[in-house]
C-alpha cells in the first residue's frame, strides 16, 4: 500500500460488522482486525472482561459471573449496547488516538435491513467514537471486494454467505438490479447440527462442537471419495453424564440439507427476477461466492449443479467485504454513488 501524507492526517476505517466476524480495514494500512464479534461481561460488575477470539472462547464455558455474549444476530444488532462497547474495542485497538481525530467508518450492512437497523449501525458506531458513519450494503461490498466490475453495463452475482445471513444481489452500473436477502446462514448450520445430535443420540453439544463438525466433516454436496467420520462430545439428554458419539460426513450433509436448500431457493429467486439482459452476462461471466459460509464443502458445486452456471468461490471468501470497504475508504470519490443514503 502506497505511503501518502493524507493517510497519516486521516482516520478512515472500514468495518465488516459481521454476526460471526468483526473485519476492521484502516486507510493505508489494510485488515488490521479479524476477529470473532463475541462480548465478554463480568455480570456483576457489568464491565468488558474480554472481546474477540479471547471472548469466544469463553462461549459455552462461563462461570457464573461472566456472561459471553454475541451481540449481532441474523446480520443485525441485537445489543446495541454491547455492540458499541465491541466496536468501541476495536477502534481503539487500531487507532492510537481516536478522539484527537475522529474516524470516518464506512460500514456495511446487510441488503435485507430495516431503516430502524440502519440507524443502530450507524449510531452504535457513531457512539463508538467515528465522526461520520457511510453505509454500504454487504454484497456490493463483496462484490466490490472480489474486484467485479460493479460500475461497469454489466451483470455481476455475488452470493454471501455469511453466519446470519445470506445475501445474493445482482448489480450493474454500481447499483443492486436485484438482490434477495435471507436471514439463514452459518449459525442455522451449526443449529440444525445441534439438534441432529439431539435427535439421533440423544447428545446435547455447544455451539463451538456443532462449528466444528459443520467446518470438519460439513458439505452441501457428496464430494468425499469416502464419507469421513469424527468423535463428537457432549452430554447424555438422558443421564446427564458426558458421553462421546462417531459421526459422519453423510449425516451430517443430510442434518445440513434445510439450510443449505433454503439458500438454493433464495438464489433461484434472485435468478427469476434477474433482467434478461443481466442473466445473458451471469451465463458468460457466471457467479461469484464469498462469505466464511461459502467455504462448506460442495457448495460452489451443488449452486452450479442447481443453476446450471458457472460458480467461483473467492480465494479468501472471509474477507471481501471488508476489502470492498478498503477500497471504499481508499477511493470515496469512486464509490460514492454506491452508498446507501440513510434520511433521518
Ligand atoms: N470451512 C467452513 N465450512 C463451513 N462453514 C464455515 C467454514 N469456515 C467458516 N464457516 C462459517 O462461516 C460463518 C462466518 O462467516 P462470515 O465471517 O463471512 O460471517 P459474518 O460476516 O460474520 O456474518 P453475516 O455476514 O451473516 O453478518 C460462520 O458461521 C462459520 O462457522
Ligand atoms: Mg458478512
Amino acid at each position: 500500500m502506497a505511503f501518502s501524507f493524507s493517510n497519516l492526517l486521516s482516520n478512515d476505517i472500514g468495518i465488516d460488522l459481521g454476526t460471526a466476524n468483526t473485519l476492521v480495514y484502516v486507510r493505508g494500512r489494510g485488515i488490521v482486525i479479524d476477529e470473532p464479534s463475541v462480548v465478554a461481561v463480568n455480570t456483576k460488575s457489568q464491565k468488558i472482561v474480554a472481546v474477540g477470539s479471547e471472548a469466544k472462547e469463553m462461549l459455552g464455558r462461563e462461570p457464573p459471573d461472566i456472561k459471553a455474549h454475541r451481540p449481532l444476530r441474523d446480520g443485525v444488532i441485537a445489543d446495541f449496547e454491547f455492540t458499541e462497547e465491541m466496536i468501541r474495542y476495536f477502534i481503539r485497538k487500531v487507532l492510537k488516538n481516536p478522539f484527537l481525530i475522529r474516524p470516518r467508518v464506512v460500514a456495511c450492512i446487510p441488503s435485507g435491513i430495516t431503516g430502524v437497523e440502519m440507524r443502530a449501525v450507524r449510531d452504535a458506531t457513531e457512539r463508538a467514537g467515528a465522526k461520520n458513519v457511510l453505509l454500504i450494503s454487504e454484497p456490493m461490498a463483496a462484490a466490490i471486494g472480489c474486484s467485479l466490475p460493479v460500475e461497469e453495463p454489466i451483470g455481476s452475482m455475488i452470493i454471501d454467505i455469511g453466519g446470519g445471513t445470506s445475501e445474493i444481489a445482482v448489480i450493474s452500473l454500481g447499483g443492486i438490479v436485484t438482490s434477495k436477502s435471507v436471514r439463514i446462514g452459518g449459525d442455522e448450520m451449526d443449529e440444525a447440527i445441534i439438534q441432529h445430535l439431539r435427535k439421533a443420540y440423544n447428545l446435547q453439544i455447544g455451539v463451538r462442537m456443532a462449528e466444528k463438525i459443520k467446518c470438519n466433516l460439513g458439505s452441501a454436496f457428496p464430494v468425499f471419495d469416502e464419507e469421513i467420520e469424527m468423535t463428537v462430545k457432549g452430554l447424555d439428554l438422558v443421564g446427564a453424564t458426558p458421553r462421546a458419539v462417531t459421526v459422519n460426513s453423510e449425516e451430517i450433509r443430510e442434518a445440513l440439507s434445510q439450510p443449505v436448500n433454503d439458500i438454493i431457493m433464495a438464489v433461484r429467486q434472485t435468478l427469476e427476477g434477474t433482467p434478461a439482459e443481466l442473466a445473458a452476462d451471469i451465463i458468460d461471466r457466471g457467479i461469484v461466492m464469498s462469505g466464511g459460509g461459502s467455504r462448506l464443502r460442495g457448495f460452489d458445486q451443488r449452486i452450479m449443479i442447481e443453476t446450471n452456471l458457472p460458480v467461483r468461490p473467492d480465494e479468501e471468501p472471509m474477507t471481501c467485504v471488508v476489502r470492498g470497504t478498503g477500497k471504499i475508504i481508499e477511493n470515496y470519490a469512486h464509490y460514492e454513488k454506491m452508498l446507501v443514503v440513510l434520511r433521518d
